[in-house]
């Protein structure tokens, strides 16, 4: 884990509310593995040094670029929304577990909801890259206002399909309705689930992992002040029978395969 001062190379609204950040690193680039995150502190518009935001890494490319794909939604997303190019940021990560890879010839199935995007664009990149692995993303957005990254995606070569709850691209509904008929072909072989994005949709993904007795991982973007095990206020009830009453998601995750996780309670 490294804190760094790095001025940004792009900052760009590219959807609905929905901004894409680049900088260079070649320390963070190198040490970064899908899944992982970073603490950014919103740039010298704030002073407050406890105004930190977690975010994904998204991607990286060329070696040194990070990439971080993040929503508008409050004060410290607007502050980070108006920074420009060579504005000064400083980021500490890369931080948390990340995602367990597949086997090699194991199948990856990455479910995303909206900026769930944001971490499994990284995942699909390095398996991508290896080649060891059919890809296959589901993606799910409410508008097609919302839909960002496709040809990126394109270009990585994974096999692509899109929802939007209003039907105005892709595939009318939502996105676990495509894993539902993907789960349904019998006499495939098992994969694996790699899925990010609002707790209903993740709760479901679990489900559904459980019934079939499938592998899991989910990424959950919960509260965090701290980022590293000091405030305790990223707390999720594990399930029952876990060895520990809670996790702590910037800590123990904030990937986990599905089954620790109380959905009830989340
Ligand atoms: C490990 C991790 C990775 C993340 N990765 C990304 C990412 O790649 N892209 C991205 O856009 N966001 C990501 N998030 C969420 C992001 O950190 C929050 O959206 C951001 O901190 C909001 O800051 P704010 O000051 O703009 O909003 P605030 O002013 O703090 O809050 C504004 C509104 O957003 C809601 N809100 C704030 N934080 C969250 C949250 N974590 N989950 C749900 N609602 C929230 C609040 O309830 C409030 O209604 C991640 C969170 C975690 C924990
Ligand atoms: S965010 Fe502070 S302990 Fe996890």
């Amino acid at each position: 884990m490294v804190e760094e001062t790095v001025a940004l190379k792009s900052n760009q609204q590219i959807g609905t509310n929905i901004w894409l950040m680049e900088f260079r690193s070649t320390l963070l680039a190198s040490h970064a593995k899908p899944g992982q995150f970073l603490m950014v502190h919103l740039g010298e518009r704030t002073k407050d040094p406890l105004l930190r935001r977690p975010f994904s890494i998204h991607g990286i490319q060329d070696g040194d670029k990070v990439m971080i794909l993040y929503n508008v939604v409050g004060a410290g997303t607007s502050l980070l929304s108006a920074l420009k190019e060579h504005d000064i940021i400083s980021v500490i990560g890369p931080l948390g577990n990340g995602f367990t890879l597949p086997r090699p010839s194991e199948k990856a199935i990455l479910v995303g909801g909206g900026t769930g995007l944001a971490p499994l664009f990284f995942l699909a990149q390095v398996l991508q890259k290896d080649q060891r692995n059919t890809v296959t993303l589901f993606l799910g957005f409410p508008t097609s206002q919302e839909v960002v990254r496709i040809q990126q995606l394109k270009d990585l070569g994974v096999n692509l399909s899109l929802t939007t709850e209003d039907g105005s691209l892709g595939i009318k509904g939502v996105v676990t309705d495509l894993l539902d008929q993907r789960l349904s072909n019998k006499g495939t072989t098992k994969p694996v689930i790699y899925a990010c994005g609002p707790p209903p949709m993740l709760k479901t993904v679990a489900q559904k992992a459980t019934t079939l007795s499938l592998r899991s991982y989910v990424s959950l973007e919960g509260y965090m002040a701290c980022g590293l095990g000091i405030c305790l206020g990223c707390a999720v009830k594990a399930a029952h029978g876990e060895t520990k009453p809670y996790y702590y998601v910037c800590q123990d995750g904030p990937v986990f395969p599905s089954g620790m996780i109380d959905w009830e309670v989340l």
